[in-house]
Protein backbone atom coordinates (compact mmCIF):
# COMPACT_ATOMS: atom_id res chain seq x y z
CA UNK A 1 0.00 0.00 0.00
CA UNK A 2 1.50 3.31 -0.81
CA UNK A 3 2.16 5.65 1.60
CA UNK A 4 1.22 9.44 1.32
CA UNK A 5 2.59 12.45 3.87
CA UNK A 6 -0.50 15.49 3.78
CA UNK A 7 1.20 18.51 4.68
CA UNK A 8 -1.52 21.32 5.92
CA UNK A 9 -1.25 24.72 7.82
CA UNK A 10 -5.65 24.83 8.36
CA UNK A 11 -9.10 23.59 8.01
CA UNK A 12 -7.81 20.45 6.38
CA UNK A 13 -11.21 19.77 4.19
CA UNK A 14 -8.92 18.73 1.93
CA UNK A 15 -7.03 16.26 3.99
CA UNK A 16 -10.31 15.17 5.32
CA UNK A 17 -12.01 14.28 1.43
CA UNK A 18 -8.89 12.73 0.65
CA UNK A 19 -9.06 10.33 4.69
CA UNK A 20 -12.74 9.73 3.51
CA UNK A 21 -11.58 8.94 -0.52
CA UNK A 22 -9.58 6.05 1.32
CA UNK A 23 -12.33 4.89 3.59
CA UNK A 24 -14.59 4.38 1.14
CA UNK A 25 -11.96 2.18 -0.81
CA UNK A 26 -11.77 4.54 -3.61
CA UNK A 27 -8.50 5.83 -3.24
CA UNK A 28 -5.79 3.08 -2.79
CA UNK A 29 -3.58 4.75 -0.32
CA UNK A 30 -2.91 5.09 3.03
CA UNK A 31 -2.38 8.86 5.31
CA UNK A 32 1.20 7.72 6.68
CA UNK A 33 1.41 10.89 8.70
CA UNK A 34 -0.29 14.82 9.10
CA UNK A 35 1.97 17.42 9.32
CA UNK A 36 1.33 20.98 10.06
CA UNK A 37 3.06 24.28 11.01
CA UNK A 38 0.52 25.55 13.05
CA UNK A 39 -0.60 23.88 16.32
CA UNK A 40 -4.04 24.91 16.96
CA UNK A 41 -4.67 24.02 12.34
CA UNK A 42 -8.23 22.50 12.56
CA UNK A 43 -7.01 19.83 10.09
CA UNK A 44 -4.54 18.67 12.56
CA UNK A 45 -6.80 18.13 15.09
CA UNK A 46 -9.48 16.10 12.62
CA UNK A 47 -6.28 13.99 11.50
CA UNK A 48 -5.68 13.34 15.65
CA UNK A 49 -9.23 12.29 16.17
CA UNK A 50 -9.25 10.19 12.95
CA UNK A 51 -6.64 8.16 15.03
CA UNK A 52 -3.64 9.26 12.13
CA UNK A 53 -0.12 9.57 12.76
CA UNK A 54 -0.06 13.73 13.33
CA UNK A 55 3.09 15.75 13.17
CA UNK A 56 3.17 19.68 14.42
CA UNK A 57 6.37 21.16 13.02
CA UNK A 58 7.07 25.39 14.67
CA UNK A 59 8.79 27.21 12.82
CA UNK A 60 9.43 29.76 14.89
CA UNK A 61 12.84 31.37 14.94
CA UNK A 62 13.95 28.65 12.14
CA UNK A 63 15.47 29.37 9.14
CA UNK A 64 13.67 27.85 6.39
CA UNK A 65 15.90 25.45 5.45
CA UNK A 66 16.03 24.06 8.94
CA UNK A 67 12.38 23.64 9.19
CA UNK A 68 11.77 21.85 6.14
CA UNK A 69 14.55 19.54 6.78
CA UNK A 70 12.38 18.49 9.79
CA UNK A 71 9.61 17.85 7.87
CA UNK A 72 11.33 15.86 5.44
CA UNK A 73 13.44 13.90 8.51
CA UNK A 74 9.29 13.13 9.49
CA UNK A 75 8.45 12.02 5.93
CA UNK A 76 11.38 9.78 5.43
CA UNK A 77 11.43 8.07 8.82
CA UNK A 78 7.45 6.75 7.77
CA UNK A 79 8.52 5.92 4.40
CA UNK A 80 5.84 8.24 2.38
CA UNK A 81 6.22 7.70 -0.85
CA UNK A 82 3.81 10.68 -1.71
CA UNK A 83 3.70 14.41 -0.03
CA UNK A 84 0.14 15.95 -0.62
CA UNK A 85 0.21 19.86 0.35
CA UNK A 86 -3.37 20.66 1.20
CA UNK A 87 -3.59 24.01 2.22
CA UNK A 88 0.19 23.88 3.61
CA UNK A 89 0.56 27.95 3.28
CA UNK A 90 4.35 27.75 3.02
CA UNK A 91 6.62 27.77 -0.06
CA UNK A 92 8.62 24.13 0.23
CA UNK A 93 12.86 24.77 0.05
CA UNK A 94 14.45 23.27 -3.07
CA UNK A 95 16.32 21.25 -0.69
CA UNK A 96 12.81 19.61 0.34
CA UNK A 97 11.80 19.16 -3.84
CA UNK A 98 14.57 17.24 -4.12
CA UNK A 99 13.99 14.81 -0.81
CA UNK A 100 10.51 13.92 -3.13
CA UNK A 101 11.67 14.75 -6.17
CA UNK A 102 8.14 14.88 -8.55
CA UNK A 103 6.68 13.43 -5.64
CA UNK A 104 5.11 16.49 -4.37
CA UNK A 105 1.15 17.04 -5.18
CA UNK A 106 -0.73 20.35 -4.54
CA UNK A 107 -4.11 22.09 -4.90
CA UNK A 108 -4.52 25.07 -5.82
CA UNK A 109 -7.70 27.16 -6.04
CA UNK A 110 -7.65 28.85 -9.06
CA UNK A 111 -6.90 27.74 -13.04
CA UNK A 112 -3.09 28.36 -13.09
CA UNK A 113 -1.23 29.55 -14.49
CA UNK A 114 -3.69 32.37 -13.31
CA UNK A 115 -4.37 33.84 -9.84
CA UNK A 116 -0.63 31.79 -8.51
CA UNK A 117 -0.23 32.64 -4.69
CA UNK A 118 -2.62 33.51 -1.74
CA UNK A 119 -5.95 34.67 -1.96
CA UNK A 120 -6.86 33.23 -5.56
CA UNK A 121 -10.56 32.89 -5.31
CA UNK A 122 -10.72 36.76 -4.22
CA UNK A 123 -7.77 37.70 -7.21
CA UNK A 124 -10.37 35.62 -9.68
CA UNK A 125 -12.88 37.45 -8.43
CA UNK A 126 -11.25 41.27 -8.61
CA UNK A 127 -10.16 40.38 -12.17
CA UNK A 128 -13.30 40.26 -13.21
CA UNK A 129 -12.94 36.35 -15.04
CA UNK A 130 -16.45 34.69 -15.93
CA UNK A 131 -14.52 31.00 -15.03
CA UNK A 132 -12.25 29.59 -12.14
CA UNK A 133 -11.61 26.40 -10.79
CA UNK A 134 -9.38 24.93 -9.36
CA UNK A 135 -5.31 22.71 -10.11
CA UNK A 136 -3.54 20.29 -9.04
CA UNK A 137 -0.03 20.04 -10.14
CA UNK A 138 3.26 18.57 -9.52
CA UNK A 139 4.95 21.09 -7.11
CA UNK A 140 8.77 22.54 -8.25
CA UNK A 141 10.73 25.61 -6.75
CA UNK A 142 8.01 28.30 -8.37
CA UNK A 143 5.40 29.91 -6.72
CA UNK A 144 2.51 26.73 -7.94
CA UNK A 145 3.94 26.41 -11.23
CA UNK A 146 5.02 22.78 -11.97
CA UNK A 147 3.21 20.88 -14.42
CA UNK A 148 -0.44 20.47 -14.19
CA UNK A 149 -1.87 17.17 -13.18
CA UNK A 150 -5.44 17.90 -13.64
CA UNK A 151 -7.72 20.63 -13.10
CA UNK A 152 -11.90 21.86 -13.06
CA UNK A 153 -13.79 24.88 -13.63
CA UNK A 154 -16.57 26.66 -12.53
CA UNK A 155 -18.61 29.64 -13.53
CA UNK A 156 -17.68 32.85 -11.86
CA UNK A 157 -21.65 34.29 -11.15
CA UNK A 158 -22.30 38.09 -10.79
CA UNK A 159 -23.39 37.82 -8.06
CA UNK A 160 -20.42 36.01 -6.43
CA UNK A 161 -18.47 37.02 -3.26
CA UNK A 162 -15.31 35.54 -2.17
CA UNK A 163 -16.73 32.89 0.31
CA UNK A 164 -19.47 31.59 -2.66
CA UNK A 165 -16.69 31.19 -5.42
CA UNK A 166 -14.51 29.61 -2.92
CA UNK A 167 -17.33 27.34 -1.74
CA UNK A 168 -18.33 26.29 -5.18
CA UNK A 169 -14.20 25.76 -6.37
CA UNK A 170 -13.68 23.83 -2.92
CA UNK A 171 -16.49 21.13 -3.79
CA UNK A 172 -14.33 20.57 -6.79
CA UNK A 173 -11.29 20.53 -5.16
CA UNK A 174 -12.47 17.49 -3.17
CA UNK A 175 -13.21 15.63 -6.41
CA UNK A 176 -10.29 15.94 -8.53
CA UNK A 177 -7.31 15.76 -5.41
CA UNK A 178 -7.82 11.81 -4.82
CA UNK A 179 -8.06 11.28 -8.47
CA UNK A 180 -4.76 13.29 -9.21
CA UNK A 181 -3.22 11.33 -6.21
CA UNK A 182 -4.34 7.62 -7.58
CA UNK A 183 -2.87 8.42 -10.80
CA UNK A 184 -0.14 9.59 -9.71
CA UNK A 185 0.48 6.65 -7.22
CA UNK A 186 -0.44 3.97 -10.36
CA UNK A 187 2.81 5.99 -11.82
CA UNK A 188 0.07 6.52 -14.74
CA UNK A 189 1.68 9.50 -15.69
CA UNK A 190 5.00 11.14 -16.61
CA UNK A 191 6.55 14.69 -17.10
CA UNK A 192 7.56 15.64 -20.31
CA UNK A 193 9.18 19.04 -19.69
CA UNK A 194 6.14 21.54 -18.32
CA UNK A 195 3.72 18.56 -19.02
CA UNK A 196 2.38 16.08 -17.32
CA UNK A 197 1.37 13.33 -19.60
CA UNK A 198 -1.08 9.93 -19.01
CA UNK A 199 0.89 6.82 -19.71
CA UNK A 200 -1.83 4.48 -21.63
C1 LIG B 1 -7.89 25.25 -0.38
O1 LIG B 1 -8.82 26.05 -1.09
C2 LIG B 1 -6.62 25.10 -1.17
O2 LIG B 1 -6.82 25.01 -2.55
C3 LIG B 1 -5.90 26.36 -0.81
O3 LIG B 1 -6.16 26.53 0.56
C4 LIG B 1 -7.42 25.95 0.88
C5 LIG B 1 -7.22 24.99 2.02
O4 LIG B 1 -8.47 24.50 2.45
N1 LIG B 1 -4.52 26.29 -1.08
C6 LIG B 1 -3.80 27.32 -1.54
O5 LIG B 1 -4.26 28.42 -1.71
C7 LIG B 1 -2.34 27.00 -1.82
N2 LIG B 1 -1.73 28.04 -2.58
P1 LIG B 1 -8.53 23.20 3.36
O6 LIG B 1 -7.57 23.45 4.52
O7 LIG B 1 -9.95 23.14 3.80
O8 LIG B 1 -8.12 22.01 2.51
Amino acid sequence: MKRVGILLSGRGSNFEAIAQRIDEGKLDAEIAVVVSNIETAPGLRRARERGLDVAFVSSKGLAREAFDQQVVDILHKRRVDLVCLAGFMRLLSPSFIRAFPNRILNIHPSLLPAFPGLQAQRQALEYGVKVSGCTVHFVDEGLDSGPIISQAVVPVLDGDTEESLSARILEQEHQIYSKAIQIVLNGQIRIEGRRAVPIS
